[in-house]
């Protein structure tokens, strides 16, 4: 694990109020996402704080959420616990570059706000036939605010499509701007992709 990445994101949660706030799920689970029939599992990547993975255990989900900072993984189970989903959620400090599941061990995969072209390929076998696999994350346009972003982690136009093209059914795609309480204007693009039983 990189020592590094690890203490740069536990000082943004430490130093940045804003980021401990609870923020509104991704309004893709609301609309995509079928209730959990208590033993559907799912897995949260770079789950951050958790506003994902709460919204996904209130829909009725296990959740396994992982993310290398520990100070996100400590405010997500107290959220959790406020919330009354803490025994619905599992929470891992795990490095990503590194990452892989066991095959067929999920009905749903969330990747919000973070990219990592390899992971995606290294976590498809995780998911089970049938299930879901719904990303969102920022992508290059000439309008974003931040001007700094780093470009290897901004997507191509139409790049998750791209992704998801072999053994997936693409129920939704979008591009679009995000929401307000983000910190910058910024493009966005989103999938849900349903992996095929072949
Ligand atoms: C922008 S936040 C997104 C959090 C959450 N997915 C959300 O949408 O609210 C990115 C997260 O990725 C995590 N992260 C960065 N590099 C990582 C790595 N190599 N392994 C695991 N998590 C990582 C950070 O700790 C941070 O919580």
């Amino acid at each position: 694990m990189s020592q590094k990445d690890q203490e740069k994101w536990d000082r943004k949660y430490l130093e940045n109020p804003a980021l401990r706030e609870p923020r509104p799920p991704l309004r893709l689970i609301d609309t995509w996402v079928p209730p959990g029939d208590g033993n559907s599992q799912a897995l949260d990547l770079a789950c951050g704080t958790g506003r994902n993975a709460i919204a996904l255990a209130r829909k009725g989900w296990k959740v396994e959420a992982v993310d290398l900072s520990p100070v996100a993984l400590q405010i997500l189970t107290e959220a959790a616990e406020t919330a009354g989903v803490l025994a619905s959620i599992r929470t891992e400090m795990i490095d990503l570059e590194t990452f892989s599941p066991p095959v067929n061990s999920y009905d749903l995969i969330l990747k919000a706000n973070y990219l990592d072209r390899s992971l995606i390929r290294r976590t498809i076998p995780a998911l089970r036939p049938g299930g879901l696999y719904i990303v969102e994350t920022y992508m290059h346009h000439a309008d974003n605010a931040k001007k700094d972003a780093n470009p290897d982690y901004l997507l191509a136009p139409g790049e998750l499509k791209t992704l998801f093209a072999e053994g997936f059914e693409i129920l939704h795609y979008d591009e679009f701007w995000n929401e307000s309480y983000e910190m910058h204007r910024m493009r966005k693009q989103a999938i849900v992709a349903k992996k095929l039983s072949t």
